[in-house]
């Protein structure tokens, strides 16, 4: 049999086009009886999308896209198994397996990917993507770097001009033992690269600094060769995130994460225990000097680099007494902040991507008033060693959104715990009084067994 390339070709489109409309009709048959499927189609708006990894931020954005009566599936990879509840489409493929991920978004029409995750980033997912000729929202491998590596992060920003901590980069011992000892403590130490969180020290004393430096110089610890001595800054912290796309970018409202495990900031670093969004008591002049000093020469900067950024900007601040200094950049949505930032968008969230990703003005809404609260549940034990296979409870309804992260489902379809950050539940209120009562109410009626959560998200912004 001879076979037509341009027949095939055709086939193949067509069959795109079908796969992707017949679960749109069923998905949406309602809005059929009132016609706007054929407006869609007309528009040619159905989109089918992928969301790289697995976590709580990933739900939060596969939820908000598939909210989109243009959406007709969100994919997750590999996701999780509390998705599902929402109506994401997991699909078993790890977000190392670039290849896989592209065959799968090529052989399903894909209109674009989202990738969640650092370390996908890290591995040159999106250049990967974008060398398969494929639609994708990440920065590139080099445009990452502002977070892998941050060391880079701190050339770009002296640089550019960005106020941040003063710093000095080390790979022997010796002299970053003389240099500690010289400024004192307290003083904050960074493994160099990626450390899932558990890079960083802020140091109280001298003999702890040097400990944590001799465990990345001298006895490999984290795998990293370079340690960067940072000034300690005195202030409150805060995250400012946007949408970039080249040289346009777009802020979203502010965000508060609670880094340490316990309450009144006890404890060890971890991910993030919960989160809240806008910080209500931070004047607008400090959101618009950090726009100015930080955000706007960062974008034009990676532009002059040579390393223009598509994706999320993160930047972690901390405001002291001369103004907003920068603590970190990621190149990526925070966790759990997207958990408590996206519920705010009143925009379409993946017609705002289209259009970002095609170099259209895309019209961002936001809630106006009142706060969103996330209170993250997490295996007791972590961020250390902690057991698996516990039972969570059932999924919350009504004003409550339950986001799921370290999840799986056993042989009888019930969920249970994977990992160290099990879920996350959302709410918002017009005072963050009132959005803690309806959580905490909600948590103190699960069963919580093995299981352990703040009680204090949201306090500081209470005073
Ligand atoms: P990082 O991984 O850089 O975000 O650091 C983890 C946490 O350490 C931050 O969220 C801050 O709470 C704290 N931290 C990092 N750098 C500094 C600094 N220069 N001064 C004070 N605290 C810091
Ligand atoms: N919540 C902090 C982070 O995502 O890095």
């Amino acid at each position: 049999m001879v076979v037509n390339p341009i027949k095939t070709e055709r086939f193949k489109r067509v069959f795109g086009f079908l796969s992707g409309i017949l679960p749109y009709i069923a998905h949406n048959h309602d809005r059929m009886k009132q016609n706007n499927v054929k407006e869609s189609i007309k528009r040619k708006t159905i989109l089918k999308l992928l969301v790289i990894g697995s976590g709580g931020r990933e739900h939060a954005i596969a939820k908000k896209l598939l909210d989109s009566p243009e959406v007709t599936a969100v994919y997750a990879a590999p996701g999780n198994a509390g998705m599902v509840l929402d109506g994401i489409k997991t699909i078993a493929i790890n977000i190392d397996q670039h290849a896989e991920l592209i065959d799968f978004a090529k052989s399903n029409y894909i209109t674009f990917t989202f990738v969640g995750p650092d370390d996908a980033l890290a591995a040159g997912i999106v250049d990967d993507f974008e060398t398969a000729g494929l639609s994708v929202f990440g920065p590139t491998k080099r445009a990452a770097e502002l977070e892998w590596s941050k060391d880079f992060a701190k050339q770009i920003m002296n640089q550019y001009g960005v106020p941040t901590a003063d710093h000095k980069t080390f790979s022997d011992f010796s002299q970053a033992a003389a240099y500690i000892e010289s400024k004192g403590a307290p003083i904050v130490i960074k493994a160099d690269g990626l450390a899932l969180g558990k890079g960083v020290v802020v140091a109280e004393t001298v003999a702890q600094a040097l400990d944590f430096t001799r465990d990345v110089l001298e006895n490999n610890k984290f795998g990293k060769s370079r340690v960067i001595v940072e000034e300690f800054l005195d202030g409150e912290e805060f995250s400012l995130f946007a949408f970039v796309k080249n040289d346009k970018f777009y802020m979203m409202p502010t965000a508060q994460d609670h880094k340490r495990a316990y309450d009144q900031d006890k404890g060890p670093n971890t991910g993030g225990m919960g989160a809240y969004s806008p910080v209500p008591h931070l004047p607008q002049s400090v959101v618009d000097t950090a726009v100015e000093t930080i955000i706007k020469p960062v974008v034009n900067g990676m532009i002059t680099e040579g390393r223009p950024y598509t994706g999320i900007l993160y930047a972690g601040l901390i405001l002291t007494a001369e103004g907003p200094k920068v603590i970190e950049f990621n190149a990526r949505f925070g966790d759990p902040e997207t958990q408590v930032i996206l519920p705010r968008l009143t925009s379409d969230f993946a017609i705002n991507l289209r259009d970002l990703l095609a170099d259209k003005i895309p019209e961002f809404t936001w809630l106006n008033g009142g706060v969103t609260l996330g209170v993250v549940v997490a295996s007791e034990g972590y961020p250390g060693d902690y057991t698996k296979g516990v039972k969570i409870p059932e999924k919350t309804t009504g004003d409550i959104t339950t986001y799921y992260a370290g999840v799986t489902a056993d042989a009888t379809g019930q969920l249970v715990t994977n990992g160290g950050r099990v879920y996350l539940l959302e709410t918002s209120a017009n005072k963050v009084s009132d959005a803690q009562a309806i959580l905490y109410k909600q948590l103190k009626a699960q069963d919580t067994t093995g299981l352990f959560y703040r009680n204090d998200i949201g306090d500081k912004a209470n005073v």
